[in-house]
């Protein structure tokens, strides 16, 4: 196949992108998006603070942009992000406790009803794990309400959309270490005592201070052993050229290799899309020339 959509579903797996709902009217953004992709992730627009901008009040409008600019280019939807430490709007950033446990719960509920029977997965909870080798939670005004909050959002997520996969996403958990062992823990968990889980999402932004590890394929297996598929949500490699490329391509064979990895969604498009303040990290440069990246991501698939 010739487009990345297209050979990821040869390989019964999807490849998809992070989008911008104000980036749809650039033809060439869009004309990219809708030749090589068959996945979104809304970038912001789904974020708690887009979505309840002030408590009770909802608004879906750039989000449903992106979720019918999908639906009619045959493109299925990552929902991100439904409870996260950040990028919370100003209103729950200054709650605490029961009040803040009942507005994350109205908002799961409100969210996931709103996009029901639209989204093939949610990222259900984001990065509520700590970095650094404790192994423990991050502390966040979401944790203060109690260490069950994660498996409240999950359950009330499935009881909204019981069609949605419900996956947790977190960066640092990509290869084995103390982070990615907590996450492990909580899933293995979460599978014992029936408390709906579906898929984990590995965010996999790289750098040279944070490379592609060499226990990525085995750390994605692991998880998936536990009976849930897995994805590479975020992915972005910093660097050029041949090295990059190479990189790439590992990232792209690790998925392969791992039958319950269905699929992997780069963070944008062109390297000038990327939330990265500097560098060349994505498959497409800033004209939307296809790099040395998209060749061998390509044909790995
Ligand atoms: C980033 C977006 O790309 C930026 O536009 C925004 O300013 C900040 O958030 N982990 C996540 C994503 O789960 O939601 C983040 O996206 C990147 C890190």
């Amino acid at each position: 196949a010739s487009t990345l959509g297209a050979a990821a579903a040869e390989q019964g797996r999807y490849f998809g992108t992070a989008v911008a709902a104000y980036k749809l009217s650039d033809s060439v953004y869009s004309g990219i998006l809708d030749r090589e992709f068959n996945m979104v992730t809304p970038e912001n627009e789904m974020k708690w603070d887009a979505t309840e901008p002030s408590q009770g009040s909802f608004s879906y409008g750039s989000a449903d942009q992106i979720v019918s600019h999908a639906q009619s280019h045959n493109q299925r939807i990552r929902g991100h992000a439904l409870a996260w430490h950040s990028q919370q709007p100003g209103w729950a950033q200054n709650l605490s406790g029961t009040a803040l446990r009942n507005a994350m719960v109205n908002h799961v509920t409100q969210v996931a009803t709103h996009y029901k029977g639209k989204i093939y997965a949610w990222d259900v909870v984001n990065e509520a794990f700590a970095d650094g080798g404790g192994g423990g939670r991050r502390d966040s005004n979401l944790q203060r309400t109690g260490n069950d909050w994660i498996e409240v959002a999950f359950r009330t997520a499935r009881a909204a959309d019981p069609g949605a996969k419900l996956c947790y996403n977190d960066y640092n958990t990509d290869g084995q270490n103390a982070k990615s062992n907590a996450v492990y823990a909580m899933v293995q968990d979460f599978k014992s005592r029936g408390v709906p889980i579906d898929c984990v999402g590995f965010q996999s932004h790289f750098n040279s201070a944070s490379p592609v590890p060499s226990d990525y394929q085995a750390n994605l297996q692991r998880f998936a052993n536990l009976g849930v598929d897995v994805q590479i949500t975020e992915l972005d490699i910093e660097g050029s050229g041949s090295t990059q490329a190479e990189n790439f391509r590992k990232v792209t064979q690790a998925c392969l290799n791992v039958s319950r990895c269905t699929g992997i969604t780069v963070w944008g498009i062109r390297d000038s899309d990327s939330w990265r303040a500097s560098g060349t990290p994505l498959l497409f440069d800033g004209n939307g020339n296809k790099k040395a990246a998209y060749t061998s991501t390509l044909a790995a698939l």
